[in-house]
């Protein structure tokens, strides 16, 4: 039976600020072996219950059922929408089957005018609270007269707010407006807020606290980054049922007044008195005279722009696993998990008591509370009792990275049941899954899943704890292959590239950082040197990330939208290149490598060749996007620089009997990894990096640019088994001595606990880093072997190519593509001296799939698939359905 299980709108399940038709795709349910869709149907309309259609295609012959644009259909504002789908099927067993209509997924109609919000905003604070993080509350009392058919708010604040209707929240954001370079830019939020609303007197009242616009913000402990004010602008928009509408905007009628947060920021945390809260402030029939009139103040962004999708929300809510004092005789409360949270605090005591708590991520090695690693972040919560009543508590604009809390003081007896902690992330739905037999891999991946949710808050972090938390591009360009199979990272990726895009030099250079807070900044700091970006691997995220957002949906418009940015990027390296050799300024490097110098973060691999090997890299994946788009004069232009800069790496880097000249893992892998080996000396480029391996006992020393692709450079260079080994390596320094050593994310340092206990210097020790994280796509396309076709993208041709190895015996994984779920599993069966495997894989409707047995693979059972022999595989072609397929290695 066809079905359609799911519309996306823009690749999310639901849309918001949307001012022009969007892009629809959808999910075809099973309907039998080789399943296509002939038409489709998209109906559009104001009511989930589609009493009354607004907008139909009709039945459209073909077969698209991704990044469907029905161009006639534009969104109003202040208006509601609900779409569905259903299509005509035909696979082996049945012809031409009308399916069910999808379930509707809603959209909301952006504003019309987001600038208008540009002259609205208002404060309550004045020039006192300028170098303060407190807390303050605005309210508006209005009436509505008439019955409401739509009521929709579009607001934004500089600083962070939280809205609330009559009472209640409007929605689940935290931390919104979230964190864009607001310089440039700043989003503006759409609620459906119809069900908030009641005839008569309502009222609507924001909470508004510093945020990033005026917290302390990066290890250079600036404040006031973007501005001075917290400030909220708003516009209500009602539209009644006989067509009329009325309009709510922040303007002098509004009053405000403290809020009893007393500070709040982001590294620092929440310091509340209770004794201040104001019953009912949020509500009609509150007594608001003696609150304060707001006054306008300007907005300080160049423009504003909607946001469209993956607020920062709430997530798990986990309690604690055990209680107990240290040897020092602190108090810790222990949740098992390293993560973003928030914390809420429960319990009972008396007017003026206070709660101290301490977020924190690791105990040192005699077991007490260790915060040094945190440097100058605070992460403390500091909560004033107002009466003897059960207290419940939780901060409002601040987030922690920790697994443990340091109880320093807390009313009466701190036990499990007064502390709960929020897990904090940016709103995508999982879209992966991989398990296997090994569970110490499996922990791996866990590590890998909450070092991605600690670290996505709104923009991709390095790490949540300490005073950084700042968007490097290089982490989030390394890691972004490994989320996009976690995770639907398409919103937020695509609203993180805007920023990179606004806050590249006119030059063309990317920003170490975005929102970019180091370059624009001129401090006289050693490492910034009065501004400084475009580091090799770090700047390359205006490439990398776009062609991965393209891999993984399929989308065009993407790269449409960052193709200036890339390009400018590319060309910034061109200028800066001398022979096409590229290096400029300062570097990272191979960051964080072992084999850099004792007490030095930058690894050994010279930056010349980590440089020109990634302008080679970035240069080939533009040539590619070039084609993609049809650019096909740049592509042959960008292609012979492409073929120049590697003949250039081959000269520099190699002698002529084929020895690079770094004799670094780094090195070759990158070599390796890029198809920068001159052809005829793979082998023995190889034959190196495995003597380099040997030389280190089977470890790596490679740190974030040669790290990720150390097993890529090994298994699809005929050593799987080396790659295998690498992997599943336990002892220092490897990914699974992390696991043994009880981590629950993944660390910044491969020493960052050391085999005797001791830690790498607290300057740079994170526990909570995404970036060795990137193994993760390895694990999925290697491993698993899902495989995406770079010629027909987003799964609609899939490759599934698993490489069996590593004594597993098991493996699973699956990834939720625009087309439905694709998944690969195996299990190998060695009781009979020979390996059995048997592969079970599943392929979405209306895509197809090239099944490739490989390693030498003997097929003793296809389910049907036509497999052909080409060398050491074995392939065939098929459409969707789940085939098991049985085969001897
Ligand atoms: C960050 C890294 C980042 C690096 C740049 C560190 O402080 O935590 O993850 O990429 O600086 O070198």
């Amino acid at each position: 039976m066809a079905s359609v299980q799911a519309v996306s709108i823009n690749f999310l399940p639901a849309a918001t600020g949307i001012t022009e038709s969007p892009l629809f795709s959808w999910v075809i349910g099973s309907c039998g072996r080789n399943c296509v869709q002939r038409a489709y149907q998209v109906q559009i309309a104001g009511e989930e219950t589609f009493s009354e259609v607004l907008y139909d295609t009709g039945l459209v012959a073909g077969e698209c059922s991704a990044h469907v644009r029905v161009d006639d259909f534009i969104p109003r504002q202040g208006r509601i929408y609900w779409v569905r789908v259903r299509v005509v099927t035909s696979s082996d067993t049945e012809d031409d089957l009308l399916s069910a209509f999808s379930p509707p997924a809603k959209m909301i109609g952006g504003l019309e005018d987001p600038q208008s919000l540009m002259d609205q905003f208002i404060t309550v604070e004045g020039p006192e609270d300028v170098m303060k993080a407190r807390g303050t509350y605005i309210r508006r009392r209005f009436s509505l007269e008439k019955e409401i058919a739509s009521a929709v708010i579009y607001s934004t604040a500089q600083g962070n707010y939280q809205l609330h209707l009559n009472g209640k929240r409007v929605s689940t954001d935290e931390l919104a407006p979230g964190w864009t370079s607001y310089d440039e830019r700043l989003q503006y939020q759409s609620y459906d807020v119809r069900d908030f609303l009641t005839g008569g007197e309502n009222v609507i009242g924001a909470h508004l606290g510093a945020g990033w616009y005026k917290s302390t913000l990066s290890f250079l402990l600036i404040h006031n980054f973007y501005g001075e004010y917290a400030a909220l602008s708003l516009t209500l928009l009602v539209t009644y049922t006989d067509g009329t509408t009325q309009t709510v905007i922040t303007d002098a009628d509004w009053k405000g007044d403290y809020s009893p947060v007393l500070n709040a920021q982001l590294y620092d945390g929440e310091t509340y008195d209770a004794r201040l809260e104001q019953d009912g402030w949020n509500e009609p029939g509150f007594d608001d005279t003696r609150w304060m009139s707001v006054r306008s103040t300007p907005c300080t962004s160049k423009r504003i722009e909607a946001q469209v999708g993956s607020p920062v929300t709430l997530h798990e809510c986990m309690a604690p696993t055990r209680a107990f004092t240290t040897p020092k005789g602190e108090r810790v409360i222990d949740f098992g998990q390293n993560m973003s949270a928030l914390v809420e605090i429960r319990g009972v005591g008396k007017e003026g008591d206070t709660v101290v708590l301490r977020m924190f991520e690791v105990l040192d090695r005699d077991g007490n509370v260790y915060t040094d690693n945190l440097r100058s972040a605070q992460q403390r919560i500091m909560y004033t009792l107002k009466d003897d009543r059960p207290f419940i508590y939780r901060p409002h604009f601040t987030f922690f990275g920790f697994r443990f809390i340091h109880v320093e003081s807390f009313p009466g007896r701190s036990d499990l049941d007064g502390f709960r902690a929020y897990a904090i992330y940016s709103d995508m739905e999982k879209t992966g899954s991989f398990e296997c037999s090994n569970p110490d891999l499996n922990q791996l991946q866990h590590n890998i899943e909450w070092g991605l949710k600690s670290n996505f808050v709104d923009i991709p972090t390095d790490c949540p704890q300490r005073d950084e938390r700042l968007g490097w591009t290089g982490d989030a360009q390394i890691f972004c292959r490994t989320a996009s199979f976690n995770v639907n990272s398409y919103a937020f990726f695509s609203k993180w590239l805007r920023d990179l895009a606004l806050d590249q030099a006119v030059i063309g250079g990317v920003g170490h950082v975005v929102p970019d807070v180091l370059n624009k900044y001129p401090v006289e700091n050693p490492m910034l040197k009065n501004g400084t970006h475009s580091a090799a691997a770090w700047g390359d995220a205006a490439v990398v990330n776009p062609w991965v957002m393209y891999l993984t949906h399929g989308d065009t418009e993407i790269l449409s939208r960052q193709w200036d940015s890339m390009k400018g990027w590319i060309d910034f390296m061109r200028t800066h290149s001398e022979g096409h050799i590229w290096n400029y300024r300062l570097q990272f490097g191979d960051w964080v490598a072992l084999d850099a110098e004792e007490g030095s973060y930058f690894g050994a691999t010279p930056n010349d060749l980590t440089c020109t090997a990634y302008y080679a890299y970035s240069t080939g994946l533009f040539v590619k996007i070039a084609r993609v788009l049809g650019k096909d004069t740049v592509a042959d232009e960008y292609e012979s620089l492409q073929r120049d800069i590697i003949s250039t790496f081959r000269s520099t880097f190699f002698t002529e009997d084929g020895e690079m000249t770094a004799q670094t893992q780094t090195a070759h892998i990158l070599a390796l990894h890029f198809n920068l080996v001159p052809e005829v000396h793979r082998a023995k480029t190889l034959e190196r990096l495995k003597k380099l391996l040997e030389k280190e006992n089977g470890h790596l020393v490679t740190g974030f640019v040669g790290t990720p692709y150390f097993t890529h450079a090994l298994s699809a260079n005929g050593a799987l088994e080396e790659a295998y080994d690498l992997l599943l390596k336990e002892d220092f320094p490897s990914w699974l001595y992390q696991v043994k050593k009880g981590a629950t994310t993944i660390w910044e340092h491969w020493d960052g606990i050391r085999p005797d206990g001791s830690m790498w210097s607290p300057d740079m020790n994170s526990f909570n880093h995404y970036a060795y994280g990137a193994i993760g796509e390895w694990l999925y396309r290697v491993v698993a072997g899902l495989e995406i076709d770079e010629a027909s993208p987003a799964y609609r041709h899939s490759i599934i190519a698993p490489r069996i190895g590593g004594n597993l015996t098991w493996v699973r994984g699956s990834f939720r593509s625009i087309y439905g779920e694709v998944s690969s599993a195996w299990k190998v069966d060695t009781g009979t001296g020979k390996s059995i495997v048997t592969l079970t894989v599943s392929i979405p409707a209306n895509t197809s799939s090239s099944i490739r047995l490989l390693d030498g693979a003997v097929l003793v059972d296809g389910d049907g698939l036509d497999f052909a022999r080409q060398g050491e595989m074995l392939e065939a072609e098929t459409g969707s359905g789940t085939y098991c397929i049985r085969y001897t290695l």
